[in-house]
């Protein structure tokens, strides 16, 4: 009746055979499309206690993608979008509904080549619209990521409708409470396996739910072009917003855009609440998580024996755990 889906814990990769010698052998190059290509495989989330202008320009020179969030005005947004085109590729955030066209035409005039329509659901007919009216009024020579979806139907819509890259996963976030609050969702590891089955030449962008270096490479295998991180990034200095110390730990602000918070800060009501405040530690330089990332994703492509995110996709080996097994994947020693 019910059809089996796996979250990122159900599953491990099979180690293969290698002959990496050095983990400098291995290339973690990902392209959004042709001619709007990364060193590595990262994007930060459109979130305002993620990605501004300190998080997006060190994110660029790290080689991956920040985007901007649009929870400001068009001339904030524009003007941050400005001090980042100069640093590299820059991309903004846009919804679907009031200004969002004079925002998408400013956010261009300010430089940006790629624009995020980023909507909770975004296998919906105002989707649609946007798409069309966007590429009416700023064309085709620029890229637009759009989602959020969970499904291959999703995908392959937002894909015919003129999306250029897709974001995957719906409810999965670590401040996301949409499951609770809606019943709705899907684990973003079989999200991924699902979408990467599109024949669409569209790029794949795994989000929500990313944890740690493993479940990067675990995307990356199931055919995500690129991972979308919040937690992961949120507490490092290039984040917005300042440290603050609870009981003697040093941490830093991160929130749901769907959080009530976040929703009075933004709009000054709240609709429906899907997501929360919470708060991570502050972890320093950007440089050194996204380094220690990196490096345990290069050695997970070593374990498939792997030096490209192709030859990891072509060739990895995925294995369900039992719960036990699970128990045994996470560090379980006891105290004595
Ligand atoms: P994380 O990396 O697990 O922390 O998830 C980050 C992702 O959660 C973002 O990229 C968004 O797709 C999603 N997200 C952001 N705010 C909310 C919210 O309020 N509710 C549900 N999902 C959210």
């Amino acid at each position: 009746m019910f059809e089996k889906n796996f979250c990122f814990d159900d599953v491990l990769l099979v180690p293969q055979l290698s002959d990496i010698i050095s983990r400098k052998e291995i290339n973690l190059s990902s392209s959004l499309e042709n001619n709007i290509d990364f060193l590595i495989p990262i994007i930060s989330s459109p979130m305002d206690t993620v990605t501004e202008s300190k998080m997006a320009c060190k994110m660029n020179s790290l080689g991956g993608l920040g985007v901007i969030h649009r929870y400001n005005s068009i001339e904030e947004q524009s003007k941050i979008i400005l001090e980042v085109s100069k640093t590299g590729h820059s991309a903004a955030a846009i919804g679907v509904s009031g200004d969002y066209i004079e925002r998408a035409q400013s956010l261009k005039d300010a430089g940006a080549n790629i624009l995020c329509i980023d909507i909770a659901h975004g296998h919906h007919v105002l989707m649609r619209h946007a798409l069309k009216a966007l590429r009416n009024t700023v064309g085709y020579d620029i890229h637009i990521m759009a989602g959020n979806v969970a499904t291959l139907e999703a995908f392959n819509d937002l894909a015919d409708w003129g999306a250029n890259s897709i974001r995957v996963g719906i409810g999965g976030g670590s401040i996301c409470s949409t499951r609770i609050q809606t019943g709705h969702g899907m684990p973003t590891f079989q999200s991924i396996v699902n979408c990467s089955k599109s024949d669409r030449n569209v790029a794949l962008i795994a989000d929500g739910g990313i944890r740690n270096s493993g479940d990067i490479v675990k995307s990356l295998a199931a055919g995500a072009d690129f991972v979308m991180l919040g937690s992961l990034l949120a507490g490092t200095d290039e984040s917005p917003g300042d440290e603050f110390v609870s009981n003697g730990k040093k941490l830093k602000t991160y929130r749901g855009m769907a959080s009530k918070n976040a929703q009075m800060e933004w709009r000054g009501h709240t609709a429906s609440i899907e997501g929360v405040t919470s708060s991570v530690s502050a972890k320093g330089s950007l440089q050194d998580t996204i380094l220690e990332l990196m490096t345990g994703a290069r050695s997970g492509l070593s374990y498939t024996g792997a030096r490209t995110i192709r030859q990891l996709q072509a060739s990895s080996k995925f294995i369900q755990q039992t719960s036990a097994g699970s128990v045994e994947s996470s560090t379980h020693i006891k105290l004595k």
